[in-house]
């Protein structure tokens, strides 16, 4: 199968092609590096199989001509991490939803599969669990720019579903809850990475808000695996599914458990929003997936625990310590 990755060249994009590319696909990434690194995809840049292009999504023709080669796409491409969304607010937007309107009309044009990557933020200030795909949604005022990036990938969903039900188009739409793991950098808001380098430098350990905020964290390896069974999945065509891991955690136990792998003598922090993001700032305090319409469709969930993905992960960020 040829399979194009926007955003390859990204943390849960390039785990994704380095898969592909073990279980013999061809590969084609687009990615303009923005948050992405070549290093991400250095050791598949000798492949035959593999192909990469620096360039936006918002290229049409660069992205007209991968397109037409493919067979299917994952699209992953967009402005991530609340920090970058706060201090890039239009041109996330643009990235965003521009972005996959033209991924979703040339996959359309081609008659060619497409995932869409979207995210739990998706579901808002809920504070109930586990979060369901047909739940409400809860947003804040958009004088609160983070909710740009939920109503963002919001619109990407909309527009997906009125592609699949007008044009028939073969869209699958995952919900990504807290993703994490080697390659993900803390350079954007993300919080596992950050406490890691942290605690290896022994710094303090900032915790954001009171860290009574709670999230699931997923392996990335997990996640690489339940898109790839959704791509294959007929029955989740014009479906949205979350894909998020099971065990809740709050921001300060996440600390301390980072601090206690890695054997670090940082001393745990709490920090205002405001000193951090600046004022108009809200957190969304719990965010827990239910994997019921993962399961079903697929038989799949993942399951990595926590303890053994962060040892990874400090294992990774150890590594490029010189
Ligand atoms: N990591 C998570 O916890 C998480 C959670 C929910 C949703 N997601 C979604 O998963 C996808 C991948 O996220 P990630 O965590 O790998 O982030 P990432 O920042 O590592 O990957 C995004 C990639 O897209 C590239 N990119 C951005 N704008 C582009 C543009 N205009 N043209 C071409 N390339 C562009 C970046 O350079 C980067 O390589 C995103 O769509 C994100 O919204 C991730």
């Amino acid at each position: 199968m040829r399979v194009l990755v926007t955003g390859g060249a990204g943390f849960i994009g390039s785990n994704l092609c380095d898969y592909l590319i073990s279980r013999g696909d061809y590969v084609s990434v687009i990615d303009n590096l923005s948050t992405g690194s070549l290093d991400n995809i250095a050791q598949l840049q000798d492949n035959p199989r593999f192909q990469y292009v620096i360039d936006t999504i918002l290229n049409r023709k660069a992205m007209e001509s991968l397109v037409q080669q493919c067979d299917v796409i994952v699209h992953l491409a967009a402005a991530v991490g609340v920090k970058y969304v706060i201090e890039n607010p239009l041109s996330s937007i643009e990235t965003n939803i521009c972005g996959t309107e033209i991924a979703l009309n040339l996959a359309n044009k081609y008659k060619k599969k497409i995932l869409i990557a979207s995210t739990s933020e998706v579901y808002g200030k809920h504070m109930h669990a586990p979060l369901k795909e047909d739940d409400n949604l809860i947003y804040g005022p958009p004088s609160t720019i983070r909710w740009s990036y939920a109503a963002a990938k919001l619109v990407d969903e909309f527009t997906s579903i009125a592609y699949h039900r007008t044009k028939k188009l073969r869209v699958v739409i995952f919900r990504c809850f807290n993703t994490i793991g080697p390659r993900q950098t803390g350079l954007y808001g993300m919080v596992v990475p950050r406490f890691i380098q942290q605690a290896l430098r022994d710094e303090p350990i900032t915790v954001f808000g009171n860290g009574e905020q709670t999230r699931t964290f997923t392996y990335v390896a997990d996640v690489v695996e339940a898109m790839c069974r959704l791509m294959e999945c007929e029955d989740a065509v014009g479906e949205v599914v979350n894909i998020g891991g099971a065990e809740e955690i709050s921001m300060l136990k996440l600390a301390e458990r980072v601090k206690a792998i890695v054997g670090s003598r940082s001393e745990i922090v709490l920090i205002p929003y405001d000193q951090v993001y600046g004022k108009d700032f809200e957190d969304m305090m719990r965010r827990v997936p239910s994997s019921q319409k993962l399961k079903s469709l697929i038989d799949f969930v993942p399951q990595t625990p926590l303890d053994e993905v962060l040892e990874k992960t400090v294992e990774y960020f150890r590594s490029r310590i010189t």
